[in-house]
Formats: structure tokens, C-alpha cells, sequence
């Protein structure tokens, strides 16, 4: 069986104070309501800026099924890279997952598929999770061109790996159209683009790769949606933007499964 996630993707949002009370309410929801995956219950994952990574990990520790990543990495290993962090230091805080081409890197920071594909290949080098995020705008989907889209990020970005390297990756697919604007995409849209993943997984790899693959959706999804979209068989959890922000609206996500 594939996992399952409900992961926060905080962005650049909350003081480290902030982060530490967030993460322990969730630590403490969790402790009250235990996370097992072989029950189909979701694993978490709290994407927090660089800063709180450390800190979100000690809170974390030891709690079953709860797991604190970051939300970029850069391309290289280490050096004269001011600014940056690797995905080794990253690994260093305890965290364990990383993401890898949210949209608004794409978009605000230029990341290419040919970068994104090198952040790929340098967080599973050092033993991190990526999750993966692709998704067209919305004049690519009105245009008819979002299958297109996605499958020429996914091929770009991803399908270079081996089937063992790829066994490793978690995909979010985030429309853009949807993310931070309330309309999230309808049940229906959210599990045909993620069966349409599945297939091109399955044609790139084969079929149990696919079948294992697990599949997140992002973009406007909250404590009153998330129960329907969850509910399709290709949705395997969600990326959460703005409701993983506060604790309350998280867990009646995490409790959506
Ligand atoms: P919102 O849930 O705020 O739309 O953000 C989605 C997202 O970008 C998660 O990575």
C-alpha cells in the first residue's frame, strides 16, 4: 500500500516561536490521535523555512509518523555559495524530506527542470525525501495543454532516474491556478491529473512503481475540502499551504482520512 502524507508547506511565514507552538499542537494531536500508515492513516510533514528546521526536530522527536522537511535546496554539495544551503546541512537538522520545484520557485526564483532535476539528484544523494511539485498555469489549462505541461516537467525533472532512485520520490501536483486563490481544483480535475501521473509512471517505469507512487494534491486545499478530495483513489494527501498554518484547520485535514 502507498503512503499516505499530509504535509504544510509553511513557506515564508511565522517567527521561530511561532513554528515551535504550530509544530508542538500538531506533536500533541498526533499523541492523541496516533499516525498509522498500515491502518491507512497519513504520515505528516512540516515544510518550515531553513531557520526552524532544527528546532521543529527536536519538538518532533520521537513522535511516530511526523516528519519536518525543507522547501528548497540548492544544486551543489557545499562551497563559496553564499546565501545557500545544501541538502546535506538540510539532513544535518534532522529533517527529512525536502521540497523540489514549487511553483513559486519556478516562477519567482527562475528554477528550470534542469535545475530542479540537479536538486533532485543532490536530496536523494543525501538521503532526503524530495516532493516533487509540478502543475500548469491557468492559461495552460484553458488552453488544453496541462497534461502536456505536467508530463514534460515530470520527464525533465524526474524521469532521468532509476526505478530505484525514483521508488524514492513523493510527487505533489499543484496547480497554480489553484494555489492561494480559494479555487481549488474540483475532485474530479485533482484525481484525473493524478491518474494521467500514475499512467506516465507506469509507461516510464511499470506498473508497480506507479502503484506506489505516492501522489499529493496542492493548491486551496483546507479543512472543508479535503475530506472529498482524499476520497479519490489517485489522491494519496495533500500539500497545504495556508491552512497548515494553523494547527486547528491542519488537524481536520489530517483527520480528513
Ligand atoms: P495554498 O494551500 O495556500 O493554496 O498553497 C498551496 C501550496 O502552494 C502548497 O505548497
Amino acid at each position: 500500500m502507498r503512503k499516505k502524507i499530509v504535509a504544510g508547506n509553511w513557506k515564508m511565514n511565522l517567527r521561530l516561536e511561532e513554528g515551535m507552538k504550530l509544530s508542538s499542537e500538531i506533536v500533541e494531536f498526533v499523541k492523541n490521535n496516533p499516525l498509522d500508515s498500515l491502518a491507512g492513516k497519513p504520515e505528516v510533514v512540516m515544510f518550515t523555512p531553513f531557520v526552524h528546521l532544527t528546532s521543529v526536530a527536536e519538538v518532533i522527536a520521537g513522535v511516530k509518523g511526523v516528519a519536518v522537511g525543507a522547501q528548497n535546496c540548492y544544486t551543489e554539495e557545499k562551497g563559496a555559495f553564499t546565501g545557500e544551503v545544501s541538502a546535506d546541512m538540510i539532513e544535518s537538522t534532522g529533517a527529512t524530506h525536502v521540497l523540489v520545484g514549487h511553483s513559486e520557485r519556478r516562477s519567482y526564483f527562475g528554477e528550470t527542470d534542469e535545475v530542479l532535476a540537479k536538486k533532485t539528484e543532490v536530496a536523494l544523494k543525501n538521503r532526503l525525501t524530495p516532493v516533487f511539485c509540478c502543475g500548469e498555469v491557468l492559461d495552460e489549462r484553458n488552453a488544453g495543454k496541462h497534461f502536456d505541461v505536467v508530463k514534460e516537467q515530470l520527464h525533465k525533472g524526474l524521469f532521468w532516474l532509476s526505478e530505484d532512485e525514483f521508488s524514492k520520490i513523493v510527487i505533489a501536483y499543484e496547480p497554480v491556478w489553484a494555489i492561494g486563490t480559494g479555487v481549488t481544483a474540483s475532485p474530479e480535475q485533482a484525481q484525473e491529473m493524478h491518474a494521467y501521473i500514475r499512467q506516465i509512471i507506469a509507461e516510464k517505469y511499470n506498473a508497480v512503481t506507479a502503484d506506489q507512487t505516492t501522489i499529493l494534491y496542492g493548491g486551496s486545499c483546507n479543512a472543508k475540502n479535503a475530506a472529498e478530495l482524499f476520497a479519490n483513489n489517485d489522491v494519496d494527501g495533500g500539500l497545504i499551504g495556508g491552512a497548515s498554518l494553523k494547527a486547528d484547520d491542519f488537524c481536520t485535514i489530517i483527520k480528513s482520512f
